[in-house]
């Protein structure tokens, strides 16, 4: 089976991800890109939210308008560097609500591993979706819907602004029903599990950590 991801090749969006992969770029340039690609990419992942209309009244006279319906959706991030992509989101979703869960990957064995996790009871209930700006391995990401899933969660959908081909691959495997999105796919993983060409540590990158 061919994999599947959903590639958002919007013009603003590639020319703003060129500037972020430059090695010479700011971090406050950095983050403010990032942030402006979220919203964009947060328009593309919502594009099927449910409608209902309402009546209301125009100063000309009434109409029955469209509104969206059913629980507020909810973001999860997958600490830290998702807490980039959240941003931009909850511009655009500010009623939104937010799970966190905190990951890391081992640079050893490229393994994630848990330290933290708070999602809304309800998960069950509600869209959620999980942000991160990178896909490599897809370990972090795998993990962290198998964690969702136990917690209730059963409408899930990831977004991420860069993606290995190998990271697509297997988190197609381990979650078929999780609809993908992604600004770029890029060529392959190093040796240390890093995407080629990339834009390097996107946690780094953010917080300016190294
Ligand atoms: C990065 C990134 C993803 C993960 C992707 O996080 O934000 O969570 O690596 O790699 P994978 O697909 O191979 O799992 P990192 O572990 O560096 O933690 P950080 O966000 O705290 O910097
Ligand atoms: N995590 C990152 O931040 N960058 C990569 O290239 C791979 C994993």
């Amino acid at each position: 089976m061919t994999d599947k991801i959903n590639w958002v090749d919007h013009p603003l969006i590639q020319h703003k991800l060129s500037l972020m992969r430059r090695k010479d770029q700011s971090t406050a340039g950095f983050r403010q890109l990032l942030r402006e690609i979220s919203t964009l990419l947060a328009y593309e992942v919502t594009r099927d939210l449910p409608l209902t209309t309402v009546q209301i009244e125009t100063p000309l006279q009434k109409m029955d308008a469209p509104v969206l319906t059913g629980k507020k959706l909810c973001f999860v991030s997958i600490l830290r560097a998702g807490n980039g992509l959240l941003d931009g989101m909850l511009d655009l979703l500010p009623s939104a609500r937010v799970g966190h869960i905190g990951l890391y990957r081992d640079p050893e064995t490229l393994e994630a591993v848990e330290y933290y996790f708070k999602v809304p009871q309800d998960i069950g209930e509600r869209l959620a979706i999980v942000v991160d700006p990178m896909l490599a391995t897809a370990n972090s990401v795998i993990m962290a819907i198998d964690q969702l899933k136990q917690a209730g969660a059963n409408r899930l959908k990831f977004v991420c602004l860069l993606a290995s081909p190998e990271g697509i691959h297997a988190l197609n495997e381990a979650h078929p029903d999780v609809e993908a999105y992604t600004a770029a796919i890029d060529d392959r993983l190093d040796e240390n599990g890093y995407i080629l060409p990339g834009l390097g540590d996107a946690g780094d990158r953010i917080y300016g950590t190294r």
